[in-house]
């Protein structure tokens, strides 16, 4: 269906019905053979498409009217959601089980596409996309504002560097949502960048300005600012450039995964490669004990300080302060090694790193993702290197984003195989 006659150009409009939900936050439609990926539509919906961008190959656009709407439509809480306003979240036309079931099959498909498993051996997963305590609003504990050309704070269109006014965010933790950051009351920020608002679970919070300096009472040092997080039992100070899970369930249900995945027994050795602030490998010391060894891998500066300090009451525990590509390949780390969880960043651990854990590895990999489509190029590696994606399991640490954190059990190749 198409309203437009010739090639599509930036601003045309047309009507379409809406395909599968492609990895990225949108669903893929064809229009006269040429694929569009339109935002703020679900699959089998009729919407008018406005295109924002024309590539070679491909087409963006967004549903700016729904002619058929989906079951799981909704009308999205937040007033800046949809077509040419805040970028920040893709889901908001979506219901909670929509959102889970979007993710689902977005994780299902980057598995056949890029992890190279059938459709049997994908159905034999059972991948579910699991919601996190708390609902899908207020969630997140880190929010960087960008700052307009007026000295206003707000958030940016989506794929733009334009800034749009919000006067509150939605999805922000409510400690972020109550400072006066955003206007009105927040005034301006003069000679500012972007303004970052750091929240724990519990509620404290740092307000740094980025890049700069400025005279505003309310920023904070960042080298400085440091938030006690709770996870795993423990207590971790974690200074605020630091990497921590952004949603307040998140620390711990991922570790319940690694745990419940890896159960490390006393005594067993792990590596806790791109460990942060070392929230992994606590809780496995609490399971393999004072007998057990674990080695931790971090290249960020605040990190590997972090770990170090956070842990220092764990004498089993080493930590690397290296990249974990180079820890491996320069042998300052090596196997054989028990257990390993990874939990690089989006682009992934990649086919060397994949290739050393594998020949280090002796009984189990717990692989915590951020991107399923990187996830899914080092199953890929695992798989050809002989072991087997035993597990997967989904975990809505972004609701209302298109983003999903996957954690995934290897296992390695038996003695018959
Ligand atoms: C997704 S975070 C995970 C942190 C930790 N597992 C947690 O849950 O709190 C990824 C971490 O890897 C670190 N990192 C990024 N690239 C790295 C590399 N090549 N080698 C080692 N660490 C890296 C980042 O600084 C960050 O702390």
């Amino acid at each position: 269906m198409t309203a437009a006659a010739g090639p599509l150009a930036e601003g045309d409009r047309t009507t379409v019905r809406v395909g599968a939900v492609a990895h990225g936050g949108h669903c893929v439609a064809r229009v006269d053979g040429q694929v569009v990926f339109v935002r703020h539509a679900l699959p089998d919906e009729v919407v008018t498409v406005e295109i924002t961008e024309v590539h070679r190959g491909f087409l963006r656009g967004d549903a700016v009217a729904v002619l058929e709407p989906a079951p799981e439509r909704v009308t999205p809480p937040c007033r800046y959601a949809g077509p040419d306003r805040c970028g920040g979240c893709d889901l908001q036309h979506v219901g909670v089980a929509g959102q889970l079931a979007w993710k689902e099959s977005v994780v299902r498909e980057q598995l056949l596409r890029l992890g190279g498993l059938s459709a049997a051996e994908v159905d034999a997963l059972g991948v579910q996309v699991r919601a996190l305590p708390g609902g899908p609003l207020g969630w997140r504990t880190r929010v960087r504002y960008a700052v307009d050309a007026a000295d206003r704070a707000g958030l940016l269109k989506h794929r733009s560097h334009e800034v749009v006014p919000v006067d509150r965010c939605l999805i922000a933790h409510p400690a972020i949502q109550q400072l006066p950051v955003l206007p009105p009351a927040g005034g301006r920020w003069p000679g500012v960048d972007a303004v970052e608002v750091v929240a724990s679970a519990t509620g404290d919070v740092v307000v740094t300005a980025l890049p700069g300096p400025t005279d505003d009472a309310r920023v904070t040092d960042a080298a400085d600012a440091q938030l006690t997080q709770v996870a795993a039992g423990r207590r971790f100070e974690v200074p605020t450039t630091a990497f921590w899970q952004v949603h307040p369930a998140a620390a711990d249900t991922l570790v319940d995964a690694v745990l419940e995945l890896l159960d490390p027994a006393p005594g067993e050795s792990a590596w806790d490669l791109y460990s942060g602030a070392g929230l992994f490998a606590a809780a496995i010391a609490g399971r393999t004990g004072p007998t057990g060894r674990i080695t931790l891998v971090e290249s960020a500066g605040p990190g590997v300080a972090a770990a170090r300090r956070n842990l220092a009451d764990l004498a089993q525990v080493e930590v690397v302060a290296a990249r974990v590509e180079h820890a491996l390949t320069r042998r300052r780390i090596t196997g054989p090694v028990d257990l390993v969880v990874l939990d690089p960043p989006r682009a992934g651990a990649g086919a060397r790193v994949v290739t050393a854990i594998a020949a280090a590895a002796r009984r189990a990999v717990a692989y915590v993702a951020c991107d399923p489509a990187a996830l899914a190029r080092d199953v890929r590696t695992f798989r050809e290197l002989g072991w087997t994606l035993a597990q997967l399991r989904g975990y809505d640490c972004f609701p209302m984003t298109q983003h999903v954190e996957c954690v995934a059990l290897f296992i390695p190749p038996g003695p018959t195989s």
